[in-house]
């Protein structure tokens, strides 16, 4: 693909799609990881002299209507403090947007444009008319085929990928395409149904798949070990079987369990695990077989966490695995939304190689699927 930072942009208007789709609450952001994420290719594209406008899609609103709720307002306000500058949020973009040299505007949440998620050409035709050059950075809706993402990038006289939408490439490719190895993938989270070709595609690739969460569950069960109350896809146990016959999938020896969500912990051999007990997370001896396993990785992959950490009687797992991936030696990768919640809470995000800004974008790669509007862009750059 055409990469922005071999481009020259000065005077040119440069159309940049972000993915700026961060939670708010009461008006105000409350994570701006993925605003931080994109001030580099800001500041890149307005040191370089263009006329600088972004583009976001924020939470999913009725389309083709403007909901107070999913404005862009509080990111706008946001991003302005966090360039020391002010940032104008812009709605009446189809008039036409004059902006003068290094000066910058958002326009507003693209999902508020009726097309928008249909990939509507009218619309990305629209978009195009905007620029001269289109600067695709958003990797978190990479996954998505919509107006803002793939049509614009169809159009736009040049269509180009962003620093940090070529970061993630990288790093990704770096870990699926060629890994060092030992890798080392693990996969949490609650259910195996809808990671279930994460599990497929990591157990051809990966030297060792380590799950963890609700998902563990459902390999517990398949192995024979007690569940009791426990979330955990009975149907999926064939599946499960077949997945751990393919590579090493060790499963937890010891787990934390309760009587009830949110209760009061008890730590258990993984054999006695009683019918009335929920597994809400791994044991120190399962964490201290995890850590033993990633200390030897020259790869690790990490999406989801192993216990259900918000509440801190089940957040020693997690955060054990957490320290395991900080002091690995090892290139680490880790992405989708409630692993970076946990790199929050146990404070490990410096020592992770690389902290991808995709949810479902960086699971969908993992699979192996062909993102949409990075297909656009090599196809532009074939020209
Ligand atoms: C995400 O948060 O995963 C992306 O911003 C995509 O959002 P969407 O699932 O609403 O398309």
């Amino acid at each position: 693909v055409i990469k922005m930072a071999d481009l020259a942009l000065a005077g040119k208007r440069v159309l940049i799609r972000e993915d700026l789709n961060v939670p708010i609450s009461e008006g105000r952001v409350t994570s701006d990881a993925r605003i931080r994420a994109a001030l580099p290719t800001i500041e890149l594209a307005l040191k370089a002299g263009a006329k600088v406008l972004l583009m976001s899609h924020l939470g999913r609103p009725t389309e083709g209507q403007y909901e107070s709720q999913y404005s862009l307002a509080p990111v706008a306000e946001h991003l302005g403090d966090l360039l020391n500058r002010e940032v104008p949020l812009i709605s009446d973009w189809r008039e036409g947007v004059e902006l003068a040299d290094g000066e910058l505007a958002l326009l507003e949440n693209v999902r508020f444009n009726q097309g928008e998620k249909a990939d509507d050409e009218a619309l990305a035709q629209a978009y195009a008319s905007l620029c001269d050059v289109f600067v695709m950075d958003a990797f978190g809706t990479a996954h998505r085929a919509q107006a803002s993402t793939h049509g614009v990038a169809k159009f736009a006289e040049v269509a180009c990928a962003g620093p940090l939408l070529a970061g993630e490439l990288d790093a990704l490719e770096k870990v699926m395409a060629n890994p060092a190895r030992p890798l080392v993938a693990i996969v949490g989270g609650s259910k195996v149904s809808t990671k279930l070709t994460v599990l497929e595609t990591l157990s051809e690739v990966a030297d060792q798949l380590i799950v963890g969460g609700g998902i563990a569950n459902t390999f517990l069960a398949a192995s024979g070990k007690p569940v009791g109350k426990s979330l955990c896809e009975h149907d999926l146990i064939p599946v499960a079987q077949t997945l751990m016959a393919k590579t090493t999938i060790p499963v937890p020896s010891d787990v934390v369990t309760s009587k009830a969500w949110g209760g009061a912990a008890e730590l258990k051999n993984a054999s006695d695990v009683q019918a009335d007990d929920s597994i809400f997370d791994i044991g120190p001896q399962a964490s201290a077989e995890i850590a033993e396993i990633l200390s030897k990785a020259k790869t690790i992959l990490w999406n989801g966490p192993v216990g259900v950490f918000e509440f801190d009687q089940f957040g020693a797992g997690t955060q054990a695995l957490s320290e395991a991936i900080a002091n690995s030696a090892g290139f680490s990768v880790a992405g989708g939304g409630d692993t970076l919640a946990a790199i929050d809470k146990y404070n490990i995000a410096d020592k992770v190689s690389y902290i991808s800004t995709g949810g479902g974008a960086f699971l969908e790669y993992v699979e192996g699927k062909v993102l949409p509007a990075v297909a656009m862009l090599e196809q532009r750059a074939k020209g």
